[in-house]
């Protein structure tokens, strides 16, 4: 396979180049190096093989028509670019706008307009359902509880977009998902749960699952938006990347689809049991409570059951397991780790 990845120096994007280098396939990694450890992620990635670098800000039309261009004979383009946190998107409407809303648009159009048809594989979020207050909330000792969605939440729930980060992802997914319906494109919208693994720079403002086991390891204090019950549901990166080639190996079938994408009601943490699991490892940072988050779902659980349908995929890797590997990662990795946030 020959994929274009946009994002690909990111958490994510950096983790499906290496599979797809693996697999013997070709990669042209496109991205803008923004994000903390995206270089250190870069370096990593150029030692596994040939890899293609391009230095490019999706929100320029021109830059990404060029990489479609020249590239055109490519079989996938994943689309993990973006502006990921909704606290600076909060500060920075517009740059968040243009780089979401816009930059998926530019991603499209050069698409269309190269009269190509890649499988177009979005990570769009679990946020374009908004803060789902409606709901009727139980709380537990350590977590909240969703007793009307046992399974989780589907597709079908009603979109709230909430945050200007809701709102630019929001807007990008309804055209990734518009552009297969009006233009014919090959395009797959993954809303994504919380995903964790190796490579993550997890900061306070996205990656919680990163960002905790970093502070406990760097000794340094976590705050906590809200009571610390909020529950997700976990998926482990290689889980992610099985799912992903699945959508690019069964395109006819799932074009113009939309797939809640997570661990599922298997795979769930609250913050405080993921506090109780670093405890058992002998880890065991300061803790400080703020605020709650606007928008910040009490529960989120993705009902993981249409992919299972239509892709017979799952999850495979347990939380314990996951967040033992991404601990390990982070052990084996922490001076330079360390390095990399101190240079931010
Ligand atoms: N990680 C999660 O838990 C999660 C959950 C839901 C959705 N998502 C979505 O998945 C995608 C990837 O997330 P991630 O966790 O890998 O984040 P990440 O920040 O690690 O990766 C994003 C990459 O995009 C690059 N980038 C940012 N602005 C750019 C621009 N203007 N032009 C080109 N490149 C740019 C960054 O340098 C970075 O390498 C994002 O779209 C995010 O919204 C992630």
């Amino acid at each position: 396979m020959k994929a274009i990845i946009f994002g690909g120096a990111g958490f994510i994007g950096v983790n499906f180049a290496k599979r797809i280098l693996e697999e013997g396939g070709e990669v042209i990694v496109a991205d803008d190096l923004s994000r903390v450890g995206s270089r250190m992620n870069l370096k990593w990635l150029r030692d596994k093989g040939n890899v293609r670098f391009i230095q490019v800000d999706i929100r320029h039309a021109s830059q990404v028509k060029e990489i479609i261009h020249v590239h055109r004979d490519a079989d996938a383009v994943f689309h993990f670019a973006a502006q990921v946190a909704v606290t600076l998107s909060i500060q920075n409407p517009r740059k968040d706008f243009e780089v979401n809303a816009l930059g998926t648009l530019n991603i499209l159009e050069a698409i269309r307009e190269e009269k190509i048809n890649p499988a177009l594989i979005y990570s769009s979020t679990n946020k374009v359902y908004g803060g789902m207050e409606k709901l009727k909330v139980v709380e537990e000792e350590k977590r909240y509880v969703l007793p009307d969605y046992p399974q989780g939440i589907s597709e079908d729930f009603p979109l709230d977009f909430h945050s200007p980060y809701g709102c630019s992802k929001g807007c990008a997914d309804q055209y990734v998902r518009d552009y297969a319906r009006i233009y014919g494109l090959n395009t797959v919208v993954l809303r994504q749960s919380c995903i964790y693994g190796p490579r993550q720079f997890g900061i306070e403002d996205q990656g919680w699952v990163a960002h905790f086991l970093i502070c406990g390891l760097m000794k340094k204090p976590i705050t906590i938006y809200g009571t610390g019950k909020q529950v997700r549901d976990l998926l482990y990166i290689d889980d992610l990347i099985d799912l992903g080639l699945k959508c690019v190996e069964n395109i006819e079938k799932v074009k113009g689809e939309i797939f809640n994408v997570g661990g599922g009601e298997e795979n769930t943490l609250s913050l405080l049991e993921l506090l109780d699991i670093m405890e058992e490892k002998g880890i065991k940072p300061e803790v400080k409570f703020s605020q709650a988050r606007p928008g910040d779902q009490k529960v989120f659980i993705a009902d993981i059951g249409k992919a299972k349908k239509l892709l017979d995929w799952k999850p495979k890797i347990s939380v314990r397991v996951g967040v033992e590997k991404l601990l390990e990662w982070l052990r084996d990795n922490l001076a330079e780790i360390e390095f990399t946030f101190s240079e931010k």
